[in-house]
């Protein structure tokens, strides 16, 4: 069986603003920013296929999810809630990946764009034969190595060194992971088109954003993003790593309010 709509979470009224989580995390990710967001814009977190309460175990093997089925749910969502006109669509890391597919596949649906600690390109050779490895222990294991493998590379050296509340907070995201998504969106985030090409024609007011010592998308490389994205704002995020939401959520809100208001 697969969800006819993804579960997720509203806060406050008004232009709507969709947040889209990162892997392998849930809706809850965004608890802080969409609750700081909510007062001001009506925000709606989904949890995406595979994750939190869009989870569901009818696993074959081999099976991936790509960013285009992920977008293609979102879409699917917005329908269901009678989401007619462009909405503001923010990605965090694979959920930017599914945030830039939604563009190319709905992109009157989008009216402007938050890349959050993302990429643009796709995956190396390398990169894939990894992920496909590390879907085959999750499935056999659970979210265990996907956690142990990832977490020192989501959070800068001085979180992971003096913020324990914020490594712990980051690891529960992750542990509830079911194996069956984690393993469906690994192969699918494999598969993932490189966006390169399409970043010059994205034609929507966008935000970019970046922790300092971000080792999964690095500044190098989104700096590369926002200049390829013409007018894009660029901001970098002082002592933070990957995990933005929640190494510096003051800071990310801040950013995403000013990003806000400019429209
Ligand atoms: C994420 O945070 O969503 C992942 O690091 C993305 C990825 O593995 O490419």
């Amino acid at each position: 069986m697969t969800p006819s709509t993804l579960a997720h979470e509203e806060w406050g009224s008004g232009e709507p603003v969709v947040l889209l989580h990162g892997f392998p995390f849930h809706r809850g990710q965004w608890r802080a920013l969409g609750s700081e967001l909510g007062r001001h814009v009506r925000v709606i977190a989904p949890d995406l296929r595979g994750f939190g309460g869009s989870a569901f175990t009818d696993m074959v093997a081999g099976r991936a999810w790509t960013m285009e089925q992920h977008a293609d749910d979102v879409a699917a969502l917005l329908d269901a809630l009678a989401i007619r006109g462009p909405v503001t669509l923010f990605g965090f890391s694979m959920g930017g990946y599914v945030a830039l597919a939604f563009l190319r596949r709905h992109g009157a649906r989008v009216g402007a764009l938050g890349l959050i600690n993302t990429r643009a390109i796709a995956d190396s050779q390398e990169a894939a034969a990894g992920r496909a490895a590390l879907a085959a222990k999750a499935l056999a294991e659970g979210p265990g190595p996907v956690i142990e493998a990832m977490l020192p590379r989501l959070l800068a050296p001085q979180t992971l060194a003096k913020r324990p509340e914020v490594a712990a907070a980051v690891r529960a995201l992750m542990e509830v992971a079911p194996r069956e998504g984690i393993a469906a969106s690994l192969r699918g985030m494999a598969l993932r088109a490189d966006s390169n090409e399409l970043l010059p024609r994205v034609g929507v007011p966008t935000l970019v954003v970046v922790g300092e010592h971000d080792a999964i998308s690095s500044p190098t490389e989104m700096a590369g993003i926002a200049q390829a994205i013409p007018g894009a704002r660029f901001t970098q995020l002082p002592a933070a790593g990957h995990m933005t939401t929640h190494e510096a959520p003051a800071e990310l809100a801040r950013a995403s309010l000013d990003f806000l208001r400019s429209l």
